[in-house]
């Protein structure tokens, strides 16, 4: 399983690579407008935090494919390191990803709601898909159940790209999605928080501390004793 965190937040970008295990991460243009400063600087802070070898995913903007192209290539040679260029699967965006495989630029297909739109993305030349959890589920469909097909999908078709879930709103859902084989899941940084919290892990480790501490003395770890 590989976790991406879903922000462009320096802060809790450098908090996450601080404590989790952290393959990448994500942005979008809602993502990036948050931060409202300069975008390439927002990217540039990112990949330092991150390093060369982490993954970014960077969406374009443009609504045709020769403005998509466009982009990916400025982006891919301004950002730079391990880059992935989110296209969405309208029409003009799966051109898009034709071209762009050929042209040997990594492509996360995005702003998925439906299998079958993943697997043209992926027979385009899609990296990654990214179908979008928590929106499908808000419009009375089943998040999961796509992101099941489409992993179904892509091993009936022998397929190698890889599922980047996306758009969670609890921890529930991304244990769901992580049971369907998914090879990731983007998630925001107060979901990767509480993807660990739990009030009797606390309790344990307290109960431990203090035990220890009745026999050992306070604030003594196992190096200060015999
Ligand atoms: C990921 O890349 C998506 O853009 C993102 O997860 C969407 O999440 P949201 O539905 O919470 O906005």
């Amino acid at each position: 399983m590989l976790y991406i965190l879903d922000t462009a937040n320096l802060d809790a970008i450098k908090k996450a690579y601080d404590l989790y295990p952290m393959s990448g991460v994500t942005t979008n243009p809602t993502i990036i407008s948050k931060e409202n400063r300069s975008f390439l600087s927002i990217l540039k802070n990112i990949r330092e935090i991150v390093g060369e070898d982490s993954m970014l995913h960077v969406q374009a903007v443009s609504t045709t494919a020769e403005g998509m192209v466009k982009e990916a290539e400025y982006l891919t040679e301004t950002i730079g390191g391990n880059l992935y260029i989110k296209i969405p699967v309208i029409p003009e965006g799966i051109k898009a990803m034709k071209i762009l495989k050929k042209k040997g630029i990594k492509i996360t297909a995005t702003a998925i709601f439906t299998a079958q739109q993943a697997l043209m993305a992926a027979v385009a030349g899609a990296d990654f898909v990214a179908p979008y959890v928590n929106r499908i589920d808000n419009i009375s469909g089943n998040g999961i159940r796509v992101v099941e097909e489409i992993v179904q999908l892509f091993e009936l078709h022998n397929i190698d790209a890889k599922v980047l879930a996306a758009s969670f709103k609890n921890v529930q859902q991304v244990h769901e999605v992580s049971l369907t084989g998914a090879e990731s899941v983007t998630v925001n940084p107060e979901i990767m928080d509480k993807m660990l919290e739990h009030p009797l892990t606390d309790w344990s480790v307290d109960q431990f501390i203090k035990d220890w501490e009745n026999v050992y003395g306070e604030g003594k770890i196992t190096l200060d004793v015999e």
